[in-house]
Formats: C-alpha cells, structure tokens, sequence
C-alpha cells in the first residue's frame, strides 16, 4: 500500500459506489425482465410458418417486422445514405456487422434503390477503388490508419445530395455518430445497434464472475467503466430520430431502460442468406466421411458441433469443462469444432472424443452444420445475435446455447427449438445431457422446427424488405400501414 493515505478512501468508496450501482442495474434489469418480459402479444407456437397476424401503424408494431409479410418493392424508389466503418472486400474475412451491411444493401440496390455507402475497406494494406453496381455505390473514405475519415463522408455526403436529397441517413451503430447525428436534421437519422451498452454490462458482470471467481470485485477495469459508458449512451441514444434493434430484448431495453419512446424503437432481425445455409443431409454425410466421423446411420453415436473464434468470450473454457464430462458418461457422444484460437490446443487433449477441425470456408461451414446432430454456442457475450445460430438453424440443427435475453426472445423461444442453459458449467452439462437423453431423432425433429423458425424469421431476404418497409414508412406515412393491398 502507497503512502498517499488520501486516495485510498477515495478509492474504496468509489469502488463501493461502483458495486453499488452494479447491484442497483442488477435488480432494475431483473424487475424490468421479469415484470414486463416483453410487449409482444404472443410467440410463434413451435417456430411454425403461421404468420403472426398484426394489422396497423407499423411503428406501433412490437413484434419484428420480419414477422410480416411486405409486398412488392416497385411502391417507390428511395435514395439513401448509409455510413458503416467497413465494408468487406477481398482478402479479409468479415465481421458480423459487415456482412450484414454488405448483405442489406446489396439486397436495397438489387430492388432499386439508390443506395450510397460511405465507408473504408474491410482491408486497408491498399487503396480499394468505390464499388458501382447497378444503383450501389459504394464511397471508400478512409483516413490515413485505414477507419472511416467522417468528415470526408460528411463532405462525400452532401456532394451525392446537391441534385437530389436524400430520402433517409442510415448508420450502423455509431459509424456517424451521435453529435454529427444531431446536426443532420433532414432528412432524419436512423441507426441500427447491433449491440447495446445494457448488453455489454451484463457480459462484464458475468465475465468478472465467470474468470475471477473469488478475485476482489471492481479490480476489473471494464467493470469499473461500465456503469459511466451506460449511462453517456442512454444520454446520447436520443440524438438519433430512430432505431433499429437486432433482438427483441434490444428493443425492450431501448424502450424499458433508455426510455426511447416506443414508436421510434423497431426490431428488425438479422438474416443470412438462406441459399448458401441449407438443409442438406447428404452434405453432412460426405462431411463426415471426409473427416472420418462415424455417419449417421449408426444409431448410438451423437455429433455435437461449435464453431467460430475459439476464444474465451465465446465460453470455450466451459464447453471446455462440460464436454469432458459428457465424454466420461457418454461414450458415443463426439464433439467437432470447427474455427481457429487459443483454445483449440486445449480440446486438442480430448481427442480422440473431440476433432479440431480448423477454420472452414463459408462452402464448408454449410456442410458442417448438416454433419453435427446438435449445435452447441455456449457464448458469454449476450450482445447481439450470434449468426451462428442462425446459420446451423437454417441448417435444420437444433441448439445448445445461452439463455441470454437476445436468444431466449428471439432465438430458442421454446423448448421445440433446443436447449438453454445459463452461463456456467453445471448448467451446460445439464443442457447436453437434456440433449443426449432425447436421442437423434428427437433432435432431428427439433431440427426441423429451427429450420421452419429461420426461414419465417431470418432471411435475408426478409431483412430487405422489412428494412425496405421501413425507409417507404419514414419518407410518407402512407406506407406505415400494414398491410397494405401490396402485401402478402
Ligand atoms: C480526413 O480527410 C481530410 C481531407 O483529406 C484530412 O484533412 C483530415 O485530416 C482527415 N481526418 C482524419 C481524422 O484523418
Ligand atoms: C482515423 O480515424 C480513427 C477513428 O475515427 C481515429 O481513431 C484515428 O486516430 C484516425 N487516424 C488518423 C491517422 O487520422
Ligand atoms: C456405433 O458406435 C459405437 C461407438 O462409437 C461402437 O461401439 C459401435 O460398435 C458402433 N456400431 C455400429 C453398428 O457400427
């Protein structure tokens, strides 16, 4: 201990303070999940293709909108801008926001709008020329370290509007950020979150509990920034006109917490294209011959897959743990993990019960998920939505994962879909045992339920046109309802 007696006590009551606050977010976030769990009127019983039937204002809607079924896109052309810190190009495999930001506006360009990027490449070890297809433009306006140079795309921006304005600014998170958010008026500013400062508060909690179990509380500095980083975002979140969350209990928080009011919060899901992740049994099959997996047709053997970065977050050390004790108790039980990270050396010691796969390509990654018989995501991060998930489900796999807010209201919304478990190794064991006791065929059929759930929920193509829906409705009220004669 220093001898400077006078910051001591300063910053002991700072860290009780900080423990305080902690406790106090802690109980409003346990009242606000408990007591108002969600405004939505009732779930997709067992992931069925029956549309959920909402007629109205479609700001007033509390479901996603991909739940709905929009119509045509010729009610009228829009001209957008769009500012996102990257853009994927050749040679750098993306994140999830870039591809998403590469999935969407290619799908609005491709019905006709006029959609103008501004953003820097995915890769910045050389200059990229902008990207012209068809109605996609893509401005790339790095700085000289490679992020987005805003003034530039500010500037870039308004030159693109001198002949004709644009019909709505949208941001993801906050690649145009909130003070430059505020000064632009019209037309207004949408963003889309693609993870919350709430969410994040909650993987710090765990994460501090989680690897330091017994270690002096507050010695993390995140844990310590949280509370400070949460509130300057529930302050600044008003100066965006509108937003787009990417989960139900995203937009719960936003409304419940941030206290954005309802018709400027909409949840619009995600989706991936379905046609590269299909059901594909033959596929998994030939998968599992090429990397000497028992196939499928000898009944006592169960694959259990994961994929992705393999590194702590993604709750590799208690899939870690768990695993090991699936395999003691259950012989014919194998796990495949596909990806690349710190922790693939360890589950290199449970060979020959678990296969390191390595890093597949996007080709590959489909036929994976056709191989396992269940997939397991035991993240520790509850920001987002993992695409994982939503990849394997499109694959007709069911899923193993964490009982987070964003998965339970969006993802695993009942038991016919697969298995929840909270974020700690008693849990997940629990989880995978559930799994195993109902055997391959009960999976098979929970499998199918995913896939009827992700093809209701989480296309690619949906996403388009919910978003599509959404800037019509902010350019003319007229749009907002729903449905229109146009729809299906
Ligand atoms: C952005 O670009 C302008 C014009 O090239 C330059 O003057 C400015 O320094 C850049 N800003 C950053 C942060 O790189
Ligand atoms: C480029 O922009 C990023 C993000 O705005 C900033 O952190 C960085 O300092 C800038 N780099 C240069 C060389 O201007
Ligand atoms: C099925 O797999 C189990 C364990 O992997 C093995 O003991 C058994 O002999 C296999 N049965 C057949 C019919 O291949």
């Amino acid at each position: 201990m220093g001898g400077n007696g006078s910051t001591a006590p300063t910053k002991r009551s700072s860290c009780r303070s900080s423990s305080f606050y902690l406790f106090a977010l802690l109980i409003t976030s346990l009242f606000f999940f408990f007591a108002y769990p969600s405004h939505r009127p009732f779930e997709n019983p067992a992931g069925s293709e029956q549309p959920v039937l909402f007629s109205g204002d479609l700001r007033d809607a509390t479901i996603p909108w991909n739940k709905l079924c929009f119509g045509s896109s010729t009610l009228e052309k829009l001209k957008l801008a769009v500012f996102s810190k990257k853009w994927p190009v050749q040679g750098a495999a993306p994140g999830g926001m870039e591809r998403h930001a590469f999935t969407l506006y290619s799908a609005l360009a491709a019905m006709g709008h006029e959609v103008h990027v501004y953003t820097a490449p995915s890769d910045n070890r050389r200059p990229h020329p902008d990207v012209v297809r068809g109605t996609l433009h893509v401005h790339f306006v790095p700085n000289d370290s490679g992020s987005l140079n805003l003034s530039l795309a500010v500037q870039s921006s308004r030159r693109d509007a001198r002949d004709k304005p644009f019909d709505y600014v949208h941001t993801e998170s906050v690649s145009l950020p909130p003070w430059r958010a505020r000064t632009m008026t019209a037309p207004d500013v949408a963003v889309t979150w693609h993870g919350i400062w709430y969410e994040s508060m909650h993987s710090t909690l765990l994460e501090d509990l989680l690897w330091e179990p017994r270690g002096p509380s507050g010695s993390d500095p995140f844990l310590r920034e949280a509370m400070p980083r949460l509130v300057d975002e529930i302050r600044f979140f008003p100066s965006y006109a509108n937003h787009i969350c990417i989960s139900d209990s995203a937009g719960d928080a936003l409304v419940n917490v941030y206290g954005i009011p309802p018709r400027n919060v909409h949840v619009i899901l995600n989706g991936v294209d379905h046609t590269r992740f299909v059901h594909d049994p033959a596929a998994g099959i030939r998968f599992r011959n090429k990397h000497g997996v028992p196939s499928n047709d000898n009944a006592t053997t169960l694959v259990m897959g994961v994929a992705g970065r393999l590194v702590r977050d993604k709750g590799h050390p208690l899939l870690y743990e768990a695993f090991s004790t699936i395999a003691a108790r259950h012989p014919s039980v194998l796990l495949l993990v596909a990806g690349d990270g710190p922790w693939a050396k360890r589950y290199e010691e449970l060979r020959p019960r678990v296969r390191v796969l390595g890093p597949l390509g996007p080709a590959e990654l489909s036929d994976f998920y056709n191989a396992v018989d269940v997939f397991v995501n035991p993240t520790v991060r509850p920001q987002g939505l993992d695409l994982t998930l939503i990849e394997a489900m499109h694959c007709g796999k069911p899923l193993v994962t964490t009982n987070f807010p964003s998965i339970k209201g969006t993802v695993v919304v009942n038991g016919g879909l697969g298995y929840l478990h909270s974020p700690n190794v008693r849990s997940l064991v629990e989880a995978m045992e559930a799994a195993v006791r109902d055997g391959r065929e009960a999976l098979r059929r929970k499998g199918e339920a995913c896939r009827a759930h992700a093809r209701s929920m989480f296309t690619a193509t949906k996403m388009a046109a919910s978003y599509e829906r959404f800037f019509l409705c902010m350019k003319n009220k007229k749009y907002c309802w729903y449905p229109l004669p146009t729809d299906c």
